[in-house]
């Protein structure tokens, strides 16, 4: 089976707001997408109604091939991982115990520790450089030491595919690509699929096979960087004029921004 997750006609209604309409999508295995997108289109709402974190009113989500909402949250948790926009308040607890709780999803009750969990644990603090950091508290971690110990701990589920809603904001320029490098790397050692959210849209061509324009709640395109990034796209969903060039490193897309919509060129 290709698609690993897939949406069909899902609509979500919250508080007689329509705020995802009829969205279907197809995220193929093995592949980086990145959901793009203006604040208050419905980027987080989806990735909730994909990862059963919000039932849609209408249509339907399936995980390998199963309706979601039939499937039990532990393996859900083996199949998929997410890391929300805001983590929850994880601050006193060590890195290392962190990551173990990653391994809950593979756990059963009546057996304890698994001696397998250690060597996994220890296999995703190496992977996301996080050896010199696995006895500190989260709280003492910078921003971007905080990220890799959550996608560590994300790791620890060993799943196909991970989600990840805005991993580089409030990250320097430095600390966003080592994350967009990490994340890139998961995808191509590991095999796992990657569907994130990404508002630096020349990082979302730059690291993805595929982009998902999500605006006022619709899906507005979907499709390689090249054929997404028009001046035309820019105009309508983030009412900028915008110039669409090559990266001269690896000849994806890159833009910039000329001036907003209806606004004139801003001079010296
Ligand atoms: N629980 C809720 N109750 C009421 N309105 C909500 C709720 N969750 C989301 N919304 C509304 O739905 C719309 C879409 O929100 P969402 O968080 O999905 O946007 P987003 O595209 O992720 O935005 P951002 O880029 O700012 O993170 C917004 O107008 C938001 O206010
Ligand atoms: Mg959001």
């Amino acid at each position: 089976m290709n698609s690993i997750l897939t949406a069909k006609n899902v609509s979500v209604h919250i508080k007689d707001h329509q705020i995802i309409s009829n969205v279907s999508l197809k995220i193929e295995r093995g592949k980086v997408y990145s959901i793009i997108g203006p604040n208050g289109s419905g980027k987080t709402t989806m990735l909730r109604a994909l990862s059963r974190n919000i039932k849609p009113t209408s249509g339907s989500v399936s995980l390998n091939g199963q309706n979601i909402f039939h499937m039990p949250s532990k393996q859900i948790a083996r199949e998929m991982a997410v890391l929300t926009q805001t983590h929850s308040n994880m601050n006193d607890v060590s890195v290392r115990q962190l990551i173990s709780y990653g391994r809950f999803a593979h756990r059963d009750w009546w057996k304890g520790k698994d001696p397998q969990d250690k060597h996994i644990i220890d296999e995703c603090i190496a992977k996301t450089g996080m050896k010199q950091f696995e006895n500190r508290r989260i709280s003492t971690l910078s921003g971007g030491e905080r990220q890799r110990a959550w996608i560590a701990m994300a790791l620890a589920q060993k799943p196909q595919i991970l989600i990840l809603d805005e991993p580089t904001t409030f990250l320097d320029i430095s600390h966003q690509l080592e994350v967009l490098e990490l994340v890139s790397r998961l995808n191509e050692e590991e095999g796992i699929t990657i569907l994130m959210v990404l508002h630096d849209i020349n990082h979302a061509a730059r690291y993805s096979d595929e982009l998902i324009v999500i605006c006022e709640g619709e899906k507005y395109a979907s499709g390689e960087p090249w054929e997404i990034l028009t001046s035309q796209v820019f105009m309508d969903v983030f009412r900028v004029e915008a110039v669409i060039t090559s990266d001269l490193h690896n000849d994806k897309p890159i833009f910039y921004a000329k001036s907003v919509a209806g606004k004139h060129e801003v001079k010296k």
